[in-house]
């Protein structure tokens, strides 16, 4: 009988471990990598600050970044690329999973403004698409040799119509 209620209670304290691992909290902290090659990192910060680096290839130089994250076991954040190699901004926004697998996951829309001679132009600077990102296996952000950034589904705004440009 105490036997059969120690197994019990053992079985119990398992199964609160599994459900713990596969819905504890999601942390942005560490080293991301994207389908599509991006390295990031975040280090969390007081009152939900983020700052790291964002490298859209290996062979790219490496960016800073700056945001915020909210709270929440899946918590939502959003992110500022002042990129290094060309004088553009990248924004990402997305939100942390943990996968059933017990892997975390990011799932982020992001955007990028390149600057444009003039009005007229404005259409045209922007561009946007999704990422997914997974842990980096490598916690100091070395890869482990060189990786090329894939090709992802960009999309654009459409160029308006002649005579219809508003200034
Ligand atoms: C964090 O937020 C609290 C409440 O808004 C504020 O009082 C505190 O100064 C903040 N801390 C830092 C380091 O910004
Ligand atoms: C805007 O800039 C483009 C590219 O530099 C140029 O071809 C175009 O003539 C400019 N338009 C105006 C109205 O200045």
């Amino acid at each position: 009988m105490a036997l059969s209620c120690l197994s019990g209670i053992i079985a119990l304290v398992l199964l609160v471990a599994i459900a713990d691992s596969a819905h504890g909290l999601c942390s942005l902290g560490g080293s991301w990598r994207s389908e599509h090659g991006t390295l990031m990192t975040m280090r969390l910060g007081v009152n939900g600050t983020i700052t790291g680096t964002y490298q859209s290839s290996s062979k790219a130089p490496t960016s800073v970044l700056i945001g915020y994250q909210q709270q929440g076991d899946n918590p939502t954040f959003g992110v500022t690329v002042k990129n290094s190699a060309a004088p553009t901004i990248t924004m990402l926004a997305g939100q942390c999973y943990t996968k059933p697998d017990g892997e975390p996951t990011l799932r982020t829309t992001w955007i990028l403004r390149e600057p444009v001679g003039n009005l007229t132009e404005d259409w045209k600077s922007s561009r946007f698409g999704t990422a997914s990102f997974s842990m980096n296996d490598n916690v100091n952000g070395e890869a482990a040799g060189q990786w090329t950034g894939g090709q992802s589904q960009i999309h654009r705004t459409p160029k308006p119509a002649e005579g219809k440009v508003r200034s």
